[in-house]
């Protein structure tokens, strides 16, 4: 009896002491700036300045957020605390340089908890070699190589899209039937699967999936994250049983490795001859939908939400996507060559990531201390670059509120002031398949539709990615020639 009491005063005592240190240090860290750390805000003890940044994407402008502090503190470096992890952020294109030549140097990348458990043994959980070494596997589905064979592809499921859910329609929310067709288009070039209550089913788990998979990793019934959870591992097991099937159906030369992204993740080896195990292209092909699915949704519900408001912009792309059908017979499919025709339409696209980038930043985590800018870099510290430090900065795009496709012509933006897919050694490996995915998508669209706002100067809020608040309803006219 003696002993248990003392066991839970010495426990009792611990707990004190390191609460008493956590409140000593967390208070010493906002009452006594340290000069040799970047200056900054830490906010309030464990919620830092999260509310702060909450605000601002509601107020759909996290862009204040940063360009706020840069010119309260640093515009190179300033200190925040962001869901209870204190944080360097870089700035500016010196900034984003930094951190994207530092990987595996100085820095790597970093994920929040939930990613990282949720998303287990894929791409994002890697580091150095290894992380190499799955880009380079999964880089041979996704590099413009081979890229040319999906563009027929996608033109079929875009049409197949367009006549079950746009044709005849007089008016539809664009957000969530974006979504629809760019998890569809997922579904089969990623898997082949073309069944739609197949499709529906696994819609149904990955929109659970991606309403827990950035939140706090709790596993308690009824939290976001569990039920996230359930949703991928009812998802990993759908992959697991088509991966099997697939690899009986290419053991037996019953199908092609070129068929898809499971086929490509089945049959590349590593420099050392080695295979995927199971898990690996599970988890990569669960990180892959999630990776792909909600930036592009957003950048395709933008790229329509700007051209239905730019009627100048819209008649360009029209000019530009109609010239491109002319020079095709009745019913050919487009080509990679197409694609590149579409110089106009692929600037307009930029100029939507410029204006309302999907990802507003990702994170890095210091592997050693270090200096950046006069100022101390503790290891272990988080650090996080975002394209808003450049991209609405007038000394790098002049008049940075003004929708201007030409910004993109010559030389472009000076090299690390546009930056919507990253950059260095974790620059986003989709970023030369969302090109013709958007791009397909338009040409479709344009040729086909116009378009009204039911709702003019709808609000763009941020849930992580950006979204219109009420989904973008529309009010569409068939071209009469194409009615
Ligand atoms: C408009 C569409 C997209 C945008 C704006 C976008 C943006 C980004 C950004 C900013 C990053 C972080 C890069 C960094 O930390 O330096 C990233 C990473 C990534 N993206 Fe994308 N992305 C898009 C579409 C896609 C697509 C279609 C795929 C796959 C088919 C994809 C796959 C990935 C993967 C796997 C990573 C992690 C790379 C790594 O950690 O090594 N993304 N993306």
């Amino acid at each position: 009896m003696q002993i248990a009491m003392f066991s839970t005063l010495i426990l009792l005592g611990i707990v004190l002491l390191v609460s008493l240190y956590i409140i000593t240090k967390t208070l010493k860290e906002r009452l006594i700036p340290n000069p040799h750390l970047p200056p900054g805000s830490l906010g309030w003890p464990l919620i830092g300045e999260t509310l702060n940044y909450l605000g601002t994407c509601l107020a759909g402008r996290p862009d204040w957020f940063l360009r706020d502090r840069m010119e309260k503190h640093d515009p190179q470096v300033f200190k925040t605390s962001l869901f209870g992890e204190t944080v360097a952020v870089f700035c500016g294109p010196a900034g984003n340089k930094f951190l994207f030549s530092n990987e595996n140097k100085l820095v790597n990348l970093w994920w929040p908890r939930s990613v990282k458990k949720l998303l287990k043994s894929s791409l994002v959980n890697v580091a150095g070699d290894e992380a190499k070494r799955i880009r380079r596997i999964l880089l041979t589905f996704l590099d413009p190589d081979a890229l040319k064979r999906y563009i027929e592809r996608m033109d079929l499921v875009t049409q197949h899209h367009i006549s079950t859910l746009w044709e005849g329609k007089e008016e539809l929310k664009l957000h969530p039937t974006i979504n629809l067709y760019t998890f569809e288009l997922s579904c089969r070039l990623f898997a082949s699967i073309d069944d739609p209550t197949h499709i529906s089913k696994l819609a149904h788990h990955f929109d659970i999936f991606l309403k827990g998979v950035i939140h706090f990793p709790i596993y308690v019934p009824g939290t976001p994250f569990y039920r996230a959870s359930k949703a991928a591992d009812a998802i990993k097991e759908e992959l697991r049983l088509i991966a099997r099937r697939r690899r009986e159906a290419l053991d037996k030369k019953m199908e092609s490795h070129r068929k898809d992204l499971l086929s490509h993740l089945l049959v590349t080896t590593d420099a050392s001859g080695k295979l995927l195990s199971e898990s690996e292209i599970v988890d990569n092909m669960l990180m892959l939908l999630f990776a792909s699915h909600d930036t592009t949704t957003s950048a395709m519900t933008c790229v329509m939400k700007y051209l239905a408001e730019l009627p100048e912009v819209y008649e360009m792309v029209l000019r530009e996507q109609l010239d491109i059908a002319k020079s095709k017979e009745a019913g050919e499919l487009l080509k990679w060559e197409d694609i590149q025709r579409m110089r106009y339409s692929c600037n307009v696209v930029s100029e939507v990531l410029r204006m309302i980038p999907p990802i507003r930043g990702t994170f890095r985590k210091a592997l050693v201390d270090f200096t950046y800018a006069g100022y101390k870099i503790p290891k272990g510290w988080k650090l996080y670059w975002s394209p808003d430090s450049t991209t609405k900065d007038p000394a790098y795009f002049p008049n940075p509120e003004e929708f201007d496709p030409s910004r993109y012509e010559g030389a472009g933006p000076a090299p690390y002031t546009f930056v919507p897919f990253g950059g260095g050694g974790r620059v986003c490996i989709g970023n030369e398949y969302s090109r013709p995915q958007i791009l397909v998508f338009m040409h479709n669209i344009v040729k086909r539709f116009k378009w009204d706002l039911l709702i003019p100067d709808e609000k763009v809020t941020y849930d992580p990615m950006p979204a219109p608040s009420h989904g973008l309803p529309i009010r569409i006219q068939q071209h009469q020639s194409t009615a």
